[in-house]
């Protein structure tokens, strides 16, 4: 096991005048605090000896057939029985490769991909079968290619992928869906930042396409994807709830793996998760969050036009937390991190992100947690950086020099 590079990177990189764009952070000027303390209050007041009790390791039922509802309005038709609460959708991730993977089993990954999926897995003794991504999500052809390979599961992010904030065209979607059902290696659909678009119409899950493919009219779930998604990035990470959606026999097994690693998720935040999600109020808070952070990257994207050297470029994320910023190549963003540190800018590098290895001028950049004005401020001071590299670089590699 290795210590997440971004968690030990977030420590030394707190300090006040420091604009960071490292961590994964929803915007905190939007959690709904006062909306929260009501709901704990009414909880207590209403629940209290329930809410503070053990309760059974599958999760609050309310929430569930919550969760149940909102599945359905993506298309996708469950029971309760397929729902488990986890804490966070980590804790999902962590039970898939609990439940999954045998020391030695091959999955099968985009590359880049989730870094947190990596570190759970690596702790199984997963080994990793990668296909690259591009601004359309991953290459289908490169996977019709591996997926031969005694694959035991294929782990995708469709939507607004971190790290590099693309999405999964609806072709290959429907391409991914059909290799699967053909291979039979089953799907992992992570979707935290699906209810996050803030442009262009609604592309259909994974686990949506899956049911259509297998002719199940109503959606139901066919059997082939395990779904998870969160309340982290839609209302407050600090609850610690995500959710699994999988066929009963999968829930089954993921239940009691849980049982070993918890017994069960917090009672009394999954009831507060009910109150704040049920009625009208949650939509309405979600719109609030796409358009804050539609500005917010509209204003990152303004400002790499503005400040940013000729040879980088970037994706244009319709939705979710971040982007992905290239450099020239020949540049090393892990290198280069002391010099973002002199200008007092921060981002994840981009190589960690890869479970093999891939190119090292890559690195992410969180839009969310920033307001326009101290993303302007940040992109600046990368700029610099970047110009400062980019000098660095052709002065160690002159065959460079004529890049531009
Ligand atoms: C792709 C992806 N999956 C899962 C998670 C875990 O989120 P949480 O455990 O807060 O639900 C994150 C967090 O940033 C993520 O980006």
């Amino acid at each position: 096991m290795k210590s997440s590079f971004i968690r030990e990177l977030l420590k030394v990189t707190s300090q006040p005048d420091v604009i960071s764009f490292g961590g994964g952070f929803p915007a905190a000027e939007l959690f709904p605090i006062e909306r929260t303390r009501a709901a704990c209050d009414k909880v207590l007041k209403e629940n209290g000896s329930k809410a503070l009790q053990y309760a059974t390791t599958e999760g609050y039922d309310p929430l569930r057939d919550w969760i149940v509802e909102f599945t359905a309005k993506q298309g996708v038709q469950v029971t309760r029985e397929n729902v488990l609460l986890t804490s966070g959708s980590q804790q999902a991730l962590d039970l898939i490769g609990r439940v999954f993977i045998n020391r030695g089993d091959r999955v099968l990954t985009e590359s880049p991909t989730y870094l947190g999926a990596i570190q759970a897995w690596n702790a199984y003794g997963a080994v990793y079968e990668t296909i690259d991504t591009d601004d359309d999500g991953l290459n289908i052809e490169q996977l019709e290619k591996v997926i031969g390979h005694n694959i035991k599961f294929q782990y995708v992010l469709p939507n607004f992928q971190n790290p590099m904030g693309v999405s999964l065209s609806l072709e290959r979607r429907k391409k991914l869906v059909e290799i699967a059902n053909k291979s039979s290696v089953p799907l992992v659909e992570d979707d935290p930042y699906g209810a996050l678009r803030f442009e262009g119409e609604r592309v259909p899950s994974v686990a949506q396409l899956d049911a259509e493919y297998n002719g199940c009219d109503n959606g139901t779930m066919s059997g082939s994807v395990i779904y998870t998604s969160t309340f982290s990035k839609i209302l407050a990470p600090g609850l610690r709830i995500g959710w699994v959606i999988a066929p009963d026999e999968v829930i089954k097994k993921m239940v009691q793996a849980k049982q070993g690693a918890d017994l069960q998720g917090s009672t009394f935040d999954q009831y507060v998760a009910y109150e704040l999600a049920r009625g009208d109020w949650l939509d309405e808070h979600i719109e609030t969050i796409r358009r804050v952070y539609k500005e917010r990257r509209d204003a990152m994207l303004e400002a790499f036009e503005e400040f940013m050297p000729v040879g980088t470029s970037w994706t244009k994320p319709k939705g979710g937390l971040f982007l992905w910023l290239r450099l020239p190549e020949g540049c090393d963003t892990v290198e280069l991190f002391s010099l973002a540190l002199e200008e007092k800018v921060v981002y994840v590098p981009g190589a960690p992100f890869y479970p093999n290895s891939g190119p090292k001028n890559t690195m992410r950049l969180n839009f969310s947690a920033s307001n326009p004005e101290l993303i302007r401020e940040g992109v600046r001071r990368l700029g610099n950086m970047a110009k400062r590299s980019i000098l660095l670089m052709r002065s160690s590699h002159p065959s460079l020099r004529t890049q531009e």
